[in-house]
């Protein structure tokens, strides 16, 4: 039986990971391609480091040349991350008419007029499942499950990060810092976090899935970014007692010609599925025009499940070179000439509804003053909650607001009218409530 071999970048969580997935694997793997899939070589920063898997029969290295120049090597895997070396590494590997497997949403997400533009120019296959929520295989979904459908929304719980977090806060009623440290401590955030709990985690993943939901190469940096910082186990404790949890949601959907792609911190309906997605699982909340909803759920990081999707990519790649052909699902799922240039919507054009929650001294005719400057703006108020009086006049209260729909540029106009007023005690916090369409 044939044995296709492997050139991978990267030998760290995932690679390793990928490289023990196929020996322990093999046989159904034989079964299911019909062929032997093998790492032979491997490029890494320090070859000289231990690695938590055997490696007698892999030759490795820090010289990419030794993959990207091997004749043998049919399919090349980035596990490296970043946006640099591994753009070098997968633009070298398409340049030598070798098909690319990667994990790497902030190079997709960041590059992706670059890597994509090469990739349609070679015909050649990218495999990107592992990119976004792990090892659930959701851009399979989108490209071949759903490749019928438009795509009406995208709502994902994408980052495991600040989904422990978040219902950690919601368990304990904990502040960030503090479950933070615990996700930390127990390896489901880094020492710098920032990267997850800022929302641009999530905001790489809705990159890749904006791309391939619609076609299209938007600009990463007109993704609207919000991370999780900001919420408080008082926001947590209020909106649930109006009958949401709090998730960071990536969302998409195509509106009036533009896309709106946007990664911040939404109030979901208690009885909605994203809502009961706790803990470091992921989820994707897609909805097609004849599908209807579709969930998926699962886990979104770790070596396995990482591992798991990158391996299916490879599968995949590998059925392509055993049926004598280069490519068969355009990468971002249309053809080149049905390629798109859609813009993402500016913010201040959205429209959903709002949970405020103002900090007000305890005085008569504040509500009054607040509902007519949010009036005066073409908000209009859902519900309004005091939820207790103050003991002291000087000491602030909370009012807690919940608006309808309404677009995003009055509504921060009012609250830039409202911030001055003379009995505003603090920062008012706003938080978009999400609501999902099917
Ligand atoms: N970890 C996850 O759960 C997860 C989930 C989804 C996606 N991903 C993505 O998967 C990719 C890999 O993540 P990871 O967690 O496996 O990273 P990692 O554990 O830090 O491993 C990185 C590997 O790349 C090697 N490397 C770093 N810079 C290099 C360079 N310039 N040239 C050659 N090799 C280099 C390192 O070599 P040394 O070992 O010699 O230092 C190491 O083997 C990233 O794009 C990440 O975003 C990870």
């Amino acid at each position: 039986m044939r044995t296709i071999k492997i050139g991978m970048f990267g030998l760290g969580v995932v690679g390793s990971s990928v490289v023990s997935i196929l020996r322990k694997n093999q046989d159904i793997i034989r079964s299911r391609l019909g062929m032997g899939l093998k790492v032979s070589r491997a490029v890494v920063a320090n070859p000289g480091k231990s690695r938590p898997i055997p490696t007698d029969d892999i030759a490795i290295s820090s010289d990419p040349s030794t993959i990207l120049d091997d004749p043998e090597i049919e399919i090349v895997v980035e596990l490296i991350g970043g946006v640099d070396a591994a753009g070098t590494v997968v633009l070298g590997a398409l340049n030598a008419g070798k098909p690319v497997v990667t994990a790497n949403k902030a190079l997709l997400a960041e590059r992706a007029r670059e890597i994509f533009s090469k990739v349609y120019e070679t015909d050649l296959s990218i495999g990107m499942e592992a990119s976004v929520a792990g090892g659930i295989p959701v851009l399979r979904s989108l490209k071949e499950g759903l490749s019928g459908d438009h795509i009406v929304e995208i709502s994902g719980i994408v980052n495991g990060t600040c989904n422990y977090i978040l219902s950690r806060m919601s368990a304990e009623g904990a502040p960030f810092e503090e479950a933070l440290a615990e996700a930390q401590r127990l390896g489901f955030a880094e020492a710098d976090p920032a990267f997850d709990v800022d929302g641009y985690d999530a905001a790489h993943k809705l990159a890749v899935l904006v791309n391939l939901a619609y076609g299209t190469m938007v600009e990463f940096k007109d993704i609207h970014v919000e991370g999780i910082r900001a919420i408080t186990p008082a926001d947590i404790g209020y909106a649930r007692q109006q009958g949401y949890a709090i998730k960071l949601l990536a969302i998409a959907k195509l509106d009036d010609g533009e896309v709106e792609a946007r990664v911040h911190p939404c109030l979901v309906a208690l009885d909605h599925m994203l809502a009961s997605v706790n803990g470091v699982f992921n989820a994707v909340f897609l909805t097609g025009d004849n599908v209807d909803a579709t969930m998926s759920y699962g886990r979104g990081a770790g070596g396995e499940p990482t591992g798991s999707a990158v391996v299916s990519d490879i599968i995949d790649i590998a059925r392509n070179i055993k049926a004598g052909i280069r490519s068969k699902i355009p990468p971002l799922s249309v053809v080149a000439e049905s390629l798109r240039d859609l813009k993402v919507m500016e913010m201040g054009r959205i429209q959903t509804e709002y949970y405020l929650r103002f900090q007000v001294l305890d005085r008569v005719g504040v509500l009054a003053q607040i509902t007519r400057v949010m009036g005066q703006n073409n908000i209009s108020i859902q519900s309004m909650v005091q939820p207790a009086r103050s003991d002291h006049p000087d000491q602030p209260v909370q009012v807690i607001i919940l608006t309808h729909r309404a677009r995003e540029a009055d509504e921060m106009k009012s609250l830039e009218e409202i911030a001055p007023l003379d009995f505003i005690a603090g920062e008012t916090q706003l938080i978009r409530i999400a609501r999902f369409t099917g």
